[in-house]
């Protein structure tokens, strides 16, 4: 099946085409092309994410990125051999997701006169990311640890932007969510700590590295919910209690003013304690529930995706723990954690195999 996937849903305008096969026993992906084009330089000077400028980046890139797709020379795809065009139609900012899924619907309508059996297909943006895992480095192969007989039952764990999701997957396609963030998702949380400390947005990449340079046993923050038996999360409170520690020990000494602060961020190890301690915080949170859930429901597998998850630390923990519950563990590769269009790709040919057809219209509370 030859897929063209288009993702708008935040502040990524994505534009992938690919070749999927090996039906639902062993899916693989054969990656053609893969664009993303980021607007996080746009977005950083505000602080974070501005919809009406995601829409705005959205329409201006989307049209270039396409072209580009198809231009490259000895590419020999032909169009007209497209199976199915998607796009992401939630969760996420509406005006961004319209402007994907607009672009969608005006491909769709071109082509479709060429080629007759051309299918357009919405994509919920979650279970791309839940997908993810069954990506490669090297495309064309199936993820070869991924053996579907041994791979479930399995704990899937989706830490982004905008959720946190603990699910229970009782195969690819059929799950049951366990717990979510009752609060801020966890990459929220990792933006708004960062945005504490001065760092530039998306703070999770920042504080990651700040916090390489500190000691995440010098603070110790609160691990919210921790101890609770349910499989929700909360993020907020954490949040605040680096709020008030920095506002407890760094106001007195006009830390605070902006200008000192910046400039003298990276010698600061006040502020890389802060940053590895609130890491670590978040960590344990994550990693303590997805293992507890893994035990309780004898987990053969344990999948991390979302954005969060290109977080090295949570990667290698929780790597380490689900290899001593004997279980897989598995993650995408780098570059596919972040929000792209081939895990878009990826969620297109699983729905359609499974003949599950979603509706191209904005949602932008979709949920799994
Ligand atoms: O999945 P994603 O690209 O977009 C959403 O669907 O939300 O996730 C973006 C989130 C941001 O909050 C960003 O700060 C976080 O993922 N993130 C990280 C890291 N890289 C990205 N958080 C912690 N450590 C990282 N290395
Ligand atoms: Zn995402």
């Amino acid at each position: 099946m030859k897929i063209l996937a288009i993702e708008t849903s935040c502040d990524e305008t994505a534009i992938a085409l690919l070749e999927a096969s090996g039906g639902l026993r062993a899916p693989k992906f054969n990656i053609l092309k893969n664009i993303i084009s980021s607007q996080v330089k746009i977005h950083r000077l505000w602080g974070g994410v501005v919809p009406n400028l995601a829409k705005r980046e959205h329409s201006k890139n989307l049209p270039i990125i396409y072209q580009k797709i198809f231009e490259i020379s000895n590419f020999k795809f032909q169009i007209s051999n497209l199976d199915t065009i998607c796009a992401t139609v939630g969760p996420g900012l509406e005006p961004a997701l319209w402007t994907g899924i607009e672009f969608a619907k005006q491909i769709y309508k071109d082509l479709k006169p060429q080629n007759p059996n051309l299918k357009l297909v919405g994509v919920n943006h979650l279970e791309g990311h839940i997908y993810s895992f069954l990506l490669t480095q090297k495309t064309g192969i199936s993820n070869y640890k991924f053996l579907i007989s041994k791979s479930f039952p399995a704990i899937a764990l989706i830490v982004s932007g905008g959720h946190t999701i603990l699910l229970k997957m009782d195969s690819l396609t059929k799950w049951k969510k366990l717990g979510e963030t009752r609060d801020d998702a966890v990459g929220e949380a990792f933006d708004k700590v960062a945005k504490m400390l001065g760092l530039q947005y998306p703070g999770g990449p920042e504080i990651e590295k700040l916090a390489k340079k500190g000691n995440q046993n010098a603070i110790n923050f609160p691990r919210p919910m921790i101890n609770q038996k349910n499989y929700d999360f909360s993020f907020s409170g954490l949040k605040t209690s680096v709020l008030y520690y920095i506002r407890d020990n760094l106001s007195t000494n006009n830390e605070f003013n902006t200008n000192i602060r910046i400039g003298k961020f990276e010698t600061n190890s006040l502020f890389a304690d802060i940053a590895a301690s609130f890491q670590q915080a978040a960590i344990d949170v994550l990693i303590s529930k997805t293992i507890r859930a893994a035990k309780e429901f004898k987990a053969k597998s344990i999948m991390l995706s979302g954005g969060v998850a290109a977080n090295k630390q949570l990667r290698k923990m929780l790597k380490a723990k689900s290899y001593q519950l004997k279980a897989n563990f598995f993650a995408p590769p780098m570059q596919f954690n972040t929000d792209n269009a081939v895990m878009i790709a990826a969620a297109a040919y699983i729905n359609c195999l499974r003949k599950k057809n979603r509706k191209i219209s904005a949602q932008a509370n979709l949920n799994l």
